[in-house]
């Protein structure tokens, strides 16, 4: 082979193992900024303490109990270790566990893990998550089997083929992409007595949530005098970066305000922009 050819064969493969390299980084930025932002898994994954403080030392070993009529779920341990976490677990199980709820044994991820909304999630999003969860320490936990009280159905819908996600630049539309993989609105929409969401009323809020710190209930998100029509953008922003409503006052669990300080401003604007375009409802649907 010539030696200019060798040359120029060496400078190929590097720059070809370079890009991988910087497409992997660029990856796991994507992953951190997502699972430490909006999608917050770490909010339900990370274990708690006696009075439900994060024990970020843990990471996402899980624990955390979810006490429902219908169950009481225990979050899973999703940390890289081989035998009670997902270490040996391939990104296509990974894959396919987040976005349709199947274990690799064909087994159901029952709720509250909100699978309906992760059913959105794109792609490249998905592949940054793994990256994410691969690159966190292996912490040994066993948690407690689940045990749900109704039956789980097969499957939360046809396999997902590809998913993209909208342009950032469509404001309104990544808005509501980050909506849905945030899932804000599973929180913030009235149930029926069966527990399913009232789609009608999205974003109407008016669900109750009681756990440690006594009993919180999700507000109206949409644009009526009871929800969001006379808070400015800037007072919204506040509430996601600081935790704290209009006078100040901080607010209380579940929503993971811990993770919400670290979304984009530029993310921020297209979220604020999806909810003044939801239908205005009274709050909880109670006119
Ligand atoms: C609202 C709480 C909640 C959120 C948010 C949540 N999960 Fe879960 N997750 C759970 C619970 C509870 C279980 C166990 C359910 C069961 O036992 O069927 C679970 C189970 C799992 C499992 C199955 C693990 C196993 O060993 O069986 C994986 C994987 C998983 N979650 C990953 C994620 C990822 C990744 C995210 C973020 C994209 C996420 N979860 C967000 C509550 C949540
Ligand atoms: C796990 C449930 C849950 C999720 C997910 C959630 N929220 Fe909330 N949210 C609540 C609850 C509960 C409150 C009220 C807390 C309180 O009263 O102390 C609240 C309060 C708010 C408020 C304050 C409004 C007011 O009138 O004071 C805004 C704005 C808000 N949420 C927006 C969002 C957005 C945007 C998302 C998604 C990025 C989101 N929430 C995700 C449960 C949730």
């Amino acid at each position: 082979m010539g030696k200019l050819l060798k040359l120029a064969l060496c400078a190929l493969l590097a720059t070809g193992i370079g890009s991988a390299w910087a497409q992997q980084a660029a990856r796991l930025a994507r992953g951190k900024y997502l699972m430490e932002g909006i999608i917050a898994c770490g909010n339900c994954h990370v274990a708690r303490g006696e009075q439900g403080q994060p024990l970020l030392e843990k990471g996402l070993s899980g624990g955390m109990v979810f006490d429902d009529a219908a169950f009481k779920a225990v979050a899973a341990n999703i940390t890289p270790d081989r035998d009670t976490g997902i270490g040996k677990w391939t990104d296509a199980q990974l894959a396919k566990a987040i976005r349709e709820g199947i274990r690799p044994d064909g087994r159901l991820i029952g709720p509250p893990m909100p699978i309906p909304f992760y059913r959105s999630i794109s792609d490249a999003d998905l592949a940054a998550i793994i990256a994410y969860l691969r690159a966190q320490p292996a912490v040994r936990n066993v948690v407690a089997k689940s045990q749900y009280n109704m039956p789980l159905p097969s499957a939360y819908g046809p396999p997902v083929k590809r998913v993209s996600a909208p342009a950032p630049g469509n404001k309104l539309h990544y808005g509501q992409y980050l909506a849905t993989i945030g899932h804000c609105l599973e929180c913030h929409t009235p149930r029926d007595d069966k527990g399913m969401l009232h789609m009608d009323l999205l974003g109407a809020g008016g669900q109750s949530f009681k756990g440690p710190w006594g009993e919180s209930v999700s507000r109206n998100l949409t644009p009526h005098p009871s929800g969001l029509k006379d808070w400015t953008d800037a007072q919204i922003k506040t509430v996601l970066h600081q935790g704290v409503d209009r006078d100040g006052k901080g607010y209380r669990p579940p929503m993971g305000f811990d993770f919400y300080k670290n979304i984009s401003d530029a993310d921020l604007d297209a979220l604020i922009a999806y909810l003044r375009s939801l239908k205005p409802q009274p709050f909880g649907g109670r006119g």
